[in-house]
């Protein structure tokens, strides 16, 4: 399978909001069997759509630390339908935003509401670093980046280095 080219940052499609989408057909199972490709090469937890040029509500995930086991899911439309008023700050990084990391304020745990890659609508219950994830990916299909949620000053630190890497 070939691998797809991850879209990096300041690339202005990482700021468009993706399309949920409506037919599982041939060419979004190939898109999500190179999604799950590119992300295990770039040694990734997450992918969305959008991170290899494609504005569709899909998201790949694997925090299985094994590399012998994989566990990936694959999430359609995700939508979180739950979210704890607990919150949590951790580190955080995008294989769209290479080098750099910041403290993220998360909410500890979310229900998720998804197809899978039948078709079929399911929920998870994510805690931990699957929570953190999948906030990060949803965020990604909304136009949204780890970064937003980092101050001002950290933020304008980032962009501005993040601009001369394209000159
Ligand atoms: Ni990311």
């Amino acid at each position: 399978m070939p691998l797809k080219k991850i879209v990096k940052a300041p690339n202005v499609i990482l700021r468009k909001s993706s399309k949920p989408v409506k037919n599982i057909d041939e060419s979004v199972k190939n898109l999500i069997q190179d999604m799950l490709d590119t992300m295990y090469n770039a040694s990734g937890i997450g992918l969305a759509a959008v991170q290899v040029g494609i504005l569709s509500r899909i998201v790949v995930i694997d925090t299985s630390k094994d590399d012998n086991k994989k566990n990936p899911i694959v999430f359609i439309n995700p939508k979180i339908i739950n979210k704890s008023k607990k919150t949590v700050t951790n580190e955080e990084g995008c294989l769209s935003i290479p080098g750099y990391y910041g403290e993220v304020e998360r909410h500890d745990t979310c229900e998720i509401e998804y197809e899978d890659i039948s078709g079929f609508k399911k929920t998870i219950d994510a805690d931990g670093i699957l929570s953190r994830c999948i906030q990060h990916e949803i965020d990604h299909c909304n136009g949204v980046l780890f970064i937003d949620h980092l101050s001002k000053l950290k933020r304008d630190i980032i962009e501005k280095k993040l601009k001369k890497n394209i000159k």
